[in-house]
């Protein structure tokens, strides 16, 4: 079923109760009593720093640590020698693949981790690093990913046995004939280039562990920056050889994670070796320079576009070739199968009859990562991609791009629709979605503006873009992380007095997780969400699930809180039967309380059947007291959230800059827990998409040194660079989530760079120019008609 709702005030959409409640969580961040990794103080607590390589590519020829170790605060000097005795210099990565903790042969990209110095106090070990003698023998680094597969090209994995070029993989989806024959037979056939470049999440809080080994009881215990607990949990255990119920991961607070804090980094298990060696608690922040050069960076995907149209604008098909830099180690978070994430959704929200992509990860001097940076592993590459092509095919037919989109968008009726890569999107009505988004914008009237603005020489540009995400992997059969199937658990206990608490499996980052997962179960059994405590990221209190990213909570473990909620509320009824004395078929559900079909008067409250639950009532046999429920959320498919979002900007002639002066965006993302935290979800969102269409940049120059590794270089965007957004929304529940939620926290990171890219380019009549839209880069593409990646 689709309703489209009205904007404003009138949809204070109440689909599944409690609405725009304030978040729990802010009573303690507003008051500065968020507690943080690096807030984490324990007695006898020493202090990590790292030694990174200042050489892309470079041999190590021998490393001298005996003036650090003289250091008088200095109690351990960690080398990648050490580590080799135990078995922990290379480590397996996220993707199969393996990833030096601290180099022992070679470094690989700068900022790779060489030693690390325990000491007394954060600035002694920063001191005693530049005690550190390192000898290296520079190679020849490999920076451009076109030159990464040339027969001469420096190899840089060799380690890996066999090693003869700086190849990782090949993957194909769609199907190539199918695709050549609907190219064959098209009137129009346009091609792109397009580079989305390397760019960081950087999170305001960097990433960072405490990890302190007991040596008496065996148990390391690691407060850490982690989107995903439990996981991590898995990997230490295999990694050291330690049980699970030996190693507890506890996330505190986080400040922003966007994918940052999905991987294990080298610094975390240099402060776990170094708890053991010292008997003591070890700290490892990283700065702000470390975790831009040297964490998990996102992106860089070389992108060779083609779409087939009829000369009436009808989209008959798309190709895509890829070449993905992933790296001096394959290090990205993506499902085991999906080596290039979740690009097959190139195809869009479009009705084609054909489409091929074919993707090759190749190694490179530079950091590793390729982390789904507020997307849904590489949904975003993939929006940008099709979004572009089609406004390059608007432009080449001379059609308006809202026209040509809304000729080709999927219709209702096609739901659910098995697009040409093969996956199902459950819902949508997206030609109400971007008529909706066209009337909030005055679409019509922008372009009358446009074109007498046009006539005084102004620069005025309008964007569209439309996407579809795939969000809430897994279900588990398809998708795996290192083996770890991707299901969440998730646990209810109601107490006596009828107060509850709910474990979950994900971590938040700033989601708003306390208040919405509060609210999905208040929903189901009628308690008030301030009477329900929401448990997460601690391994020790929570069940087993896969964490939180690419948008997967809601879709995965909010629809396991609903499940779960179903349990408790099932149980319940046997137990207000007993109470009441009927059977339990003879009662109905009405929110927070069973009564008597027929007899409303003769009801038990929630409240009162969890009291009851926990005591002396003769319960009916097979009925074990207390009132609480387990599950295992295993999503049998993924989530499609989409939107429609336009983009006003206005061009200097003379300068280039870039002013973004109205975004109007229109999500849909189901049934909407908490309409105030999805709309900050989507400010969030558009904002980091405005900041990576005209600003983010991780660059190298051809030595490999990184270029964007302070927040001088790498330009995110303040309230000066972003207009007041204005936003609207459809809402078409999920045909099999419990509620009908589909993710929506990183939509708008998704679908707003095309949008902001398409409105640029229409301002200054370029066809195509890559990102970031800088002033340089922006005059650049007005003078010479297109700007060199
Ligand atoms: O996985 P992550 O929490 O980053 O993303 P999400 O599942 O899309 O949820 C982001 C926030 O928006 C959470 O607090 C959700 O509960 C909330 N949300 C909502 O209120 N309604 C939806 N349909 C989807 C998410």
């Amino acid at each position: 079923m689709t309703t489209v709702q009205e904007p404003a005030a009138a949809t204070e959409e109440r689909p599944i109760g409690y609405g725009r409640l304030k978040r729990k969580e802010d009573v303690r961040f507003v008051r500065g009593k968020g507690r943080y990794t690096d807030d984490v103080q324990l007695p006898g607590m020493l202090h990590g720093a790292i030694l990174r390589s200042p050489f892309a590519h470079a041999r190590i020829v021998s490393i001298d640590t005996s003036a650090a170790e003289a250091h008088p605060k200095v109690r351990a000097v960690i080398t990648g020698k050490t580590l080799e005795s135990m078995n922990l210099a290379w480590v397996p990565t996220l993707s199969l693949d393996t990833q030096a903790v601290l180099a022992t042969d070679k470094v690989r990209f700068q900022g790779q981790e060489v030693a690390f110095v325990v000491a007394e106090d954060h600035y002694s070990a920063r001191d005693a690093l530049e005690l550190i003698d390192v000898e290296y023998e520079p190679l020849p680094p490999v920076i451009d990913p076109r030159r990464a597969l040339d027969p001469d090209a420096p190899i840089i994995r060799d380690d890996l046995e066999g090693k003869t070029d700086n190849h990782i993989f090949d993957w194909e989806s769609g199907n190539k004939a199918e695709t050549d024959a609907v190219f064959a037979k098209a009137d129009v056939v346009v091609t792109q280039d397009m580079l989305y470049p390397r760019v960081h999440p950087a999170p305001m809080e960097t990433c960072g562990v405490v990890a302190d080994f007991d040596k008496v009881d065996g148990k390391l215990t690691l407060w850490s920056t982690t989107q995903a607990p439990h996981a991590h949990r898995t990997i230490y255990a295999m990694v050291a050889g330690l049980p699970e119920h030996k190693i507890r991961v506890i996330a505190p607070d986080i400040g922003g994670g966007f994918g940052n804090k999905v991987g294990i980094y080298p610094g975390y298990v240099c402060a776990v070796v170094g708890s053991i060696v010292t008997g003591k608690p070890v700290k490892w922040m990283e700065d702000r320079s470390e975790n831009l050069m040297s964490t998990s960076f996102a992106r860089d995907y070389h992108m060779h576009g083609e779409i087939a149209a009829t000369r009436e604008g009808k989209i008959l098909g798309v190709r895509v070739k890829v070449l993905a830099d992933h790296g001096a180690f394959n290090n990205q978070a993506q499902p085991t199968k999906y080596p290039a994430g979740f690009f097959h959704i190139f195809t869009g929200s479009y009705d084609l009859e054909a489409a091929h992509c074919e993707v090759r990860g190749v190694y490179t001097n530079k950091a590793p990562g390729g982390v789904a940076y507020a997307c849904s592993f590489r949904v975003t590459e993939a929006v940008y991609l099709i979004e572009r092509i089609v406004d390059c095919l608007a432009a080449e037919l001379g059609m308006d791009p809202a026209e040509l989109r809304m000729k080709n968008l999927l219709r209702p009726e096609q739901f659910p629709y098995e697009c040409k890569t093969g996956w199902v999107y459950d819902s949508g009505d997206y030609p109400a979605c971007l008529r909706k988004a066209m009337d909030i914008a005055g679409y019509e009237e922008l372009r009358k503006e446009q074109a007498e603005k046009r006539a005084r020489g102004e620069l005025m540009g309008i964007g569209i873009s439309f996407f579809t995400e795939t969000v809430g992997a897994g279900p588990r059969k398809h998708m795996d992380i290192l083996g770890l199937g991707m299901a969440d658990g998730c646990e209810l206990r109601v107490h006596p007095t009828g107060k509850a608490v709910v474990r979950l499996s994900v971590q938040t980052q700033g989601q708003g997780h306390e208040t919405t997962f509060a609210q999905i179960i208040g929903e189901e059994l009628g308690i008030p969400p301030e009477d329900i405590d929401v448990v997460h990221g601690d391994t020790d209190q929570t069940p087993f699930g896969l964490g939180t990213y690419g948008s997967r909570s809601t879709p995965v473990s909010g629809a396991a809180a609903a499940v779960v909620a179903r349990k408790v509320r099932d149980k319940a009824r046997l137990i207000a039967g007993a109470m009441l004395e009927v059977s339990p078929e003879d009662l109905e559900w009405e929110k927070g309380r069973y009564f008597v079909k027929g007899d409303p008067e003769k009801s038990k409250t929630i409240q009162e059947i969890a009291f009851a639950a926990h005591s002396d009532l003769e319960l009916p046999d097979g009925v074990e007291g207390h009132l609480e429920a387990q599950t295992v959320y295993n999503p049998p498919e993924m989530t499609y959230p989409f939107g429609a979002y336009i983009c006003v900007v206005d061009v200097d002639p003379g300068t280039g800059q870039v002013k973004v002066r109205r975004f109007i965006a229109v999500d849909d993302c189901g049934t909407r827990i908490n309409p105030m935290i999805i709309e900050g979800q989507v400010h969030g969102g558009l904002a980091d998409g405005v900041g990576m269409a005209l600003m983010e940049f991780i660059g190298f120059d051809s030595d490999g040194n990184c270029l964007g590794g302070s927040f001088m270089d790498y330009l995110i965007p303040t309230a000066l660079e972003v207009p007041a957004w204005e936003l609207g929304h459809t809402v078409t529940p999920s045909p099999h989530h419990p509620i009908g939620a589909k993710g929506i926290g990183e939509s708008a990171t998704v679908g707003s760079p095309a949008a902001v890219v398409n409105a640029v380019l229409d301002a200054i009549g370029v066809r195509h120019a890559d990102m970031p839209l800088n002033p340089s880069r922006v005059w650049t593409a007005m003078k010479y008609g297109s700007v060199e990646p």
